[in-house]
């Protein structure tokens, strides 16, 4: 699949967002290495804290799926500036897939690609343990 492609994914699925106390719809699109793609969207609820983030709902999707070996992910928002995932999101991505590649996508359609290395700097993970 091509990154614009998986982009359109990600704003596609901002279409299921569950979002009545943000209403800030995002969507995820998540390629394995073997081409696979899982895809989310933020599903909140009224105890805020129980809210899940797109990025987080296609990673569990894939893993509950047998799928661990990820390559990037497109995000889509509709901010001004480029939508990127929160510290848990990243914290998520780094326990299965460090080198991945973060593609983040603003109201506009433009995106930025981060390593995920650049977003969590010195993140823990299981060498520490
Ligand atoms: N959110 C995501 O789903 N992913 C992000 O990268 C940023 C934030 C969600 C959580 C919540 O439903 C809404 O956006 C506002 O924070």
């Amino acid at each position: 699949m091509t990154k614009q492609e998986l982009c359109q994914k990600a704003v596609e699925m901002q279409k299921f967002s569950y979002v009545p106390y943000s209403n800030f719809p995002v969507g995820a699109a998540l390629e394995c290495s073997d081409g696979t793609v899982f895809t989310g969207c933020n599903v909140e609820n009224a105890a805020y804290g129980s809210t899940i983030c797109a990025e987080r709902t296609a990673i569990v999707k894939a893993v509950s799926e047998g799928h661990r070996d990820f390559v990037r992910i497109a995000i889509a928002g509709n901010s001004e500036d480029f939508c990127v995932p929160c510290g848990s999101c990243r914290q998520v991505m780094m326990e299965f897939a460090p080198g991945m590649e973060v593609i983040c996508l603003n109201a506009a359609g433009e995106s930025r690609s981060f390593a995920l290395r650049e977003l969590l700097p010195y993140g823990f993970d299981h060498t520490w343990l």
